[in-house]
């Protein structure tokens, strides 16, 4: 099987399932004939992929040059002090995962990220925290 057709049925399951739980993993390695080790080898290998349950909003912070050298360490360092969490791993109240990740494609509208796919940009501090509480209550509603 192609590494690319693979990856689609990966990003279906992780989709569908919000993650790549060992037994999705088992799942996909009878289906298709796949050894596991070639699944978790594919699934940590691409950062997109998770093998982790993940908060109910993933933030993926732009860890690019553009958005380095407009601040993006500021919002990083409040992310991880606001949620109290490091990078890479989610919230007690199950409600944020946080990563950095690569250019995003909103260079010019710099420090850039993503929540749960959707890019928001020009992000500031006093943004992200407002960002935030407006996802805190959408959660509770
Ligand atoms: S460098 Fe951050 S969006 Fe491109």
């Amino acid at each position: 099987m192609k590494d690319k057709l693979l990856l689609n049925i990966l990003h279906e399951v992780q989709d569908k399932e919000g993650y790549l739980s060992e037994k999705s993993l088992k799942k996909i390695s009878v289906e298709y004939n796949i050894p596991m080790s070639k699944l978790y080898s594919v699934a940590t290998f691409y950062t997109m992929l998770r093998t982790k349950k993940q908060g109910k909003y993933v933030i993926e912070l732009c860890g690019s040059p553009s958005c380095v050298l407009n601040k993006s360490r500021e919002i990083e360092k409040f992310l991880e002090r606001e949620l109290k969490i490091e990078i890479g791993e989610t919230s007690k109240d199950d409600l944020f995962s946080v990563y950095k990740t690569s250019c995003i494609g909103c260079c010019d509208e710099a420090p850039a990220m993503l929540v749960n796919g959707e890019p928001y940009t020009k992000l500031t501090v006093k943004r992200v925290k407002e960002i935030l509480e407006e996802l805190r209550k959408n959660a509770n509603s």
